[in-house]
């Protein structure tokens, strides 16, 4: 059967407007597409879990390795990821536990019997370990993991205290990428948002790192943040030109529940941080001036100056790559099946204590779940390939969703051929909504999610 696009809402097939970069769909609600996925009993677990670790995986397919560190010295009032404050006595005794978890993870038949092409040291703000703890963590990855000859192994946090120290033992632990939240160099957006450091100390710090050509320095940038005008995001971005940084990412700005932010701005101590339309100009701003740069781009929001930058763990772990979660926080997806591990510290480390995996939650993923995982990298990339997309239900993918993509094309939002759909600036500021869209309409008319669902609920998974 064909597909019925007009019986979609302005929520997912967006709406008809002179000016769609700023006003095709309302808002973006979440950064990242996500498609259905149908939890696992409590009690049948661990069992998955365990037989999904013990059988070994296929070969030939590519892993991640993800490691969280849940800790920041200061909560930023803009962020979603905050977990527990660091202090040195609650940081040595989770790095313990996070060694005993990954060497419990590194012995299992499924970790030994493929090859990891990226890791990825994540937070919370890793940066926060010792100098040694870096060290040990990136030679403990080196010596338990098979390892790809040309893996990518990232450290993510930010420069305050990120000594030159520091910079030596994480590259003789084996880091060969490193990625810093910069958010704005700008001082007055900083301190409001509680970034530690000025920008004079962020500028110097990233330049003399950059300089030492020993890795790929990447810099986070957010826009959208209350002081961040227009005028301010620009400088920003020729900051980062002028510092030699390698590669950037243009984040939006996403309130979530738990950030301070909204709540300082009801009480007036801050501006509101910028409208979606506002939001939307920036980006513009952005790309335009990476263009004008010849800044190359490899994803809606991510571009490379030097061709050491592949932004591998990225592209792999929103892809088909299978990736394997350590720590407290941690997600991943192994054969199949989505993780989350426990976020509460106390629970992470009881679990540990025992010699228990620390999963809180696990999901059964969408039987459609590479299709939906093409189209979500596709639209992260900017290009949907009709090669890469499996079928849908027996139907070619692409002439499927062709209705919604005429749609997209007459709103501004895409550029169709035979064979490939390119996303505009606008179709690029919209990826996640566009994703989302072309999942939730395969979902809902997949004839057979009813029994998908029966058969999961019969097995009690
Ligand atoms: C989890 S943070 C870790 C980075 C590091 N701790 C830091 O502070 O720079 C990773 C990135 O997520 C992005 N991020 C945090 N809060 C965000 C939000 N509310 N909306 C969009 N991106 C956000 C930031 O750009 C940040 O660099
Ligand atoms: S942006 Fe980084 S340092 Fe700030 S609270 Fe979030 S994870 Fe922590």
């Amino acid at each position: 059967m064909s597909l019925d696009i007009y019986k979609f809402d302005e929520s997912i097939v967006g709406v008809s407007s002179p000016d769609p970069l700023r006003f095709a769909f309302a808002k973006k609600h979440s950064a990242h597409a996500g498609g259905a996925a149908i939890p696992v009993m409590p009690d049948q677990q661990p069992m998955i879990f365990n037989e999904l670790l013990q059988s070994e995986g296929k070969k030939t397919d590519k892993r991640c390795l993800y490691v969280h560190v849940p800790f920041c010295r200061v909560r930023c009032t803009f962020c979603n990821f905050f977990q527990n404050a660091a202090s040195r006595k609650l940081v040595d005794e989770y790095f313990e536990a996070l060694m005993k978890e990954l060497k419990m993870k590194a012995q299992t038949p499924w970790a030994q019997s493929g090859t990891f092409h990226a890791v990825y040291i994540g937070g919370g703000t890793p940066t926060d370990l010792s100098a040694k703890q870096i060290e040990i963590l990136g030679k403990a990855i080196h010596d338990l993991f098979p390892l790809a000859t040309d893996a990518e192994i990232t450290l993510e946090g930010r420069i305050n205290r990120f000594s030159d120290e520091m910079f030596e033992r994480s590259l003789a632990g084996g880091f060969n990428r490193f990625s810093f939240g910069i958010q704005s160099f700008n001082t007055q957006v900083r301190r409001s948002a509680k970034r530690l450091d000025d920008r004079e100390v962020v500028l110097d710090r990233i330049s003399s790192l950059s300089q030492t050509q020993q890795a790929p320095i990447i810099l986070d940038l957010l826009y959208g943040l209350p002081h961040q005008t227009l005028d301010v995001f620009n400088q920003d971005l020729e900051d980062f030109m002028s510092t030699g940084a390698h590669g950037i990412d243009l984040y939006q700005l996403i309130i979530g529940g738990s950030a301070p932010m909204l709540n300082l701005v009801e009480k007036g101590k801050i501006p509101p941080p910028a409208t979606t339309p506002e939001k939307a100009s920036m980006y513009q701003a952005g790309v335009e001036f990476m263009n004008k740069h010849h800044v190359k781009q490899l994803s809606v929001n991510h571009w490379a100056r030097d061709n050491r930058e592949r932004s591998l763990y990225n592209s792999l772990a929103k892809t088909y790559a299978e990736v394997m979660p350590v720590g407290c926080g941690a997600g991943g997806n192994i054969g199949g099946y989505g993780f989350m591990q426990h976020r509460s510290l106390d629970k992470y480390m009881e679990l540990m204590n025992k010699g228990e995996h620390p999963l809180a939650m696990m999901m059964r993923q969408s039987d459609f779940e590479s299709l939906f995982s093409s189209l979500k990298a596709g639209f992260d990339s900017g290009v949907i390939r009709r090669s890469t997309l499996p079928e849908f239900e027996g139907k070619d993918c692409f002439d499927y969703l062709k209705p919604l993509f005429h749609l997209w094309e007459e709103n501004g939002l895409v550029e169709m051929s035979d064979d490939y759909l390119v996303l505009t600036l606008a179709g690029s500021f919209w990826s996640v909504s566009l994703a989302q869209a072309a999942i939730h309409i395969l979902n809902s008319e997949s004839s057979s999610q009813e029994k998908l669902q029966h058969k999961h609920a019969a097995n009690g998974h």
